[in-house]
C-alpha cells in the first residue's frame, strides 16, 4: 500500500464512521436495546472495503461527495446485516466478528435478527430520503439496483446456496454462480452506486459505456473477494481476521480452497485481479483508487 493510499484509506475510513454514526438511531431512542444492537453491528469495526469502492467510484465520476457518502452507507447497511445473520446458529454458527462477539452473543437472536431487519430497511429508507441524483428516475434506478443486489437473485439468492451446499462437492462452474452472489452482487452493486451519484446533471457525469466497464471491473473484483476471503479462512489466524479461522473447514462448506487447494484459490484471484485490471485501462489516472483497492482486495492479509 502506498503511503498516499493509505491515508486516503484511512482518512476515508475515518469520516465514514462519523457518517454512520449520524446515520443510525440514537441509542437512547426507543427501543434502546435493539438501537443500541444495531449501533454495535455497524460501527467500530470492518475494513470498509464496500464504501471505498464506492467513494472510489464516485471520486472518478466527480460526484458530490455527500451523495456517495449516503449510497455508501446504504451498502454497508446491508453488508452488515448480512454479516449479523450469516453468524447465527442456523447459518454459520459464528461467536467472534470483527474482533467482538457476535450480535447474537452479545445480544440474544431474536436481537440479531432483528438488527438485520431493520439495518435492511434503514438502508433502502436512507435511499429514499437523501437527494442521490438529480435526476429522480436514476435514483429510482438507484434502489433497484441495490435491491435487486441484495435478494434473492443476489446476496440473499448466494446464501441461501451456501447453506444447501453444506457437505457438498460443488462444480466450478456452481462455486462461481454462488461467489457472485453471496459476496460479489453486494461488491458491485458499490461500485455502481458510487459511480450512478455522479451520473447527474450536476458536477459529475457517466456514460453508460463507462457504467457497464464500471459493472465489470465491480463483478471480476467481488468474485476475487470471496475467494481471497475463503483462502483467509484456512491460512490466516483468528486474531488477525477478528473472526473464527477455519470455520470454512469445519462446517465442510465448498470453498475454492476446498475445490482447487490454497495456490489453485490464490491464482484464481490474481487472475481475476489482472481481469479487473485491465479493464479500468481506458479510464487513465481518475481510476487510480480504484486500481488500489482492487490490490488491496488480492493482497490483504485479513
Ligand atoms: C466478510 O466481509 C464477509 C464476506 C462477504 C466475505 P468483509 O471481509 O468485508 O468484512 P468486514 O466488513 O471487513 O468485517
Ligand atoms: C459471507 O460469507 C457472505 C455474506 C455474509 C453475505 P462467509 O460466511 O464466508 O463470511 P465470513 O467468512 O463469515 O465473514
Ligand atoms: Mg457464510
Ligand atoms: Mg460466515
Ligand atoms: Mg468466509
Amino acid at each position: 500500500m502506498s503511503v498516499d493510499f493509505q491515508s486516503w484509506v484511512a482518512a476515508h475510513q475515518a469520516r465514514f464512521e462519523e457518517v454512520l454514526r449520524g446515520l443510525l438511531p440514537r441509542a437512547d431512542i426507543s427501543p434502546q436495546r435493539l438501537h443500541e444492537a444495531m449501533r454495535y453491528a455497524v460501527l467500530d469495526g470492518g475494513k470498509r472495503v464496500r464504501p471505498l469502492l464506492a467513494f472510489a467510484a464516485g471520486e472518478l465520476v466527480g460526484a458530490q461527495a455527500a451523495r456517495v457518502d449516503v449510497a455508501a452507507a446504504a451498502v454497508e447497511l446491508i453488508h452488515a446485516y448480512s454479516l449479523v445473520h450469516d453468524d447465527m446458529p442456523c447459518m454459520d454458527d459464528d461467536v467472534l466478528r470483527r474482533g467482538k462477539p457476535t450480535c447474537h452473543v452479545q445480544y440474544d437472536e431474536a436481537t440479531a435478527l432483528l438488527v438485520g431487519d431493520s439495518l435492511q430497511t434503514l438502508a433502502f429508507q436512507l435511499l429514499a430520503e437523501h437527494r442521490l441524483n438529480d435526476d429522480a428516475a436514476r435514483q429510482l434506478e438507484m434502489v433497484r439496483l441495490l435491491a435487486a443486489a441484495t435478494g434473492s437473485r443476489g446476496m440473499v439468492g448466494g446464501q441461501a446456496i451456501d447453506l444447501a451446499s453444506v457437505g457438498k462437492a460443488l462444480t466450478l462452474p456452481e462455486l462461481e454462480f454462488m461467489h457472485i452472489h453471496k459476496t460479489g452482487a453486494l461488491i458491485r452493486a458499490a461500485v455502481l452506486l458510487g459511480a450512478q451519484c455522479g451520473s447527474d446533471t450536476g458536477r459529475g457525469s457517466v456514460s453508460a459505456e463507462q457504467l457497464a466497464k464500471l459493472d465489470h471491473f465491480g463483478k471480476l473484483i467481488g468474485l476475487a473477494f470471496q475467494v481471497v476471503d475463503d483462502v483467509l479462512d484456512c491460512e490466516a489466524d483468528t486474531a488477525t481476521l477478528g473472526k473464527t479461522a477455519g470455520k470454512d473447514a469445519d462446517n465442510d462448506k465448498p470453498t475454492y480452497v476446498s475445490l482447487l487447494g490454497i495456490q489453485g484459490a490464490r491464482d484464481m484471484a490474481q487472475r481475476l485481479h489482472r481481469e479487473a485490471l485491465e479493464i479500468l485501462a481506458g479510464f487513465g489516472e481518475a481510476a487510480q483508487r480504484l486500481r488500489e483497492l482492487a490490490d488491496f482486495i488480492v493482497l490483504r492479509k485479513f
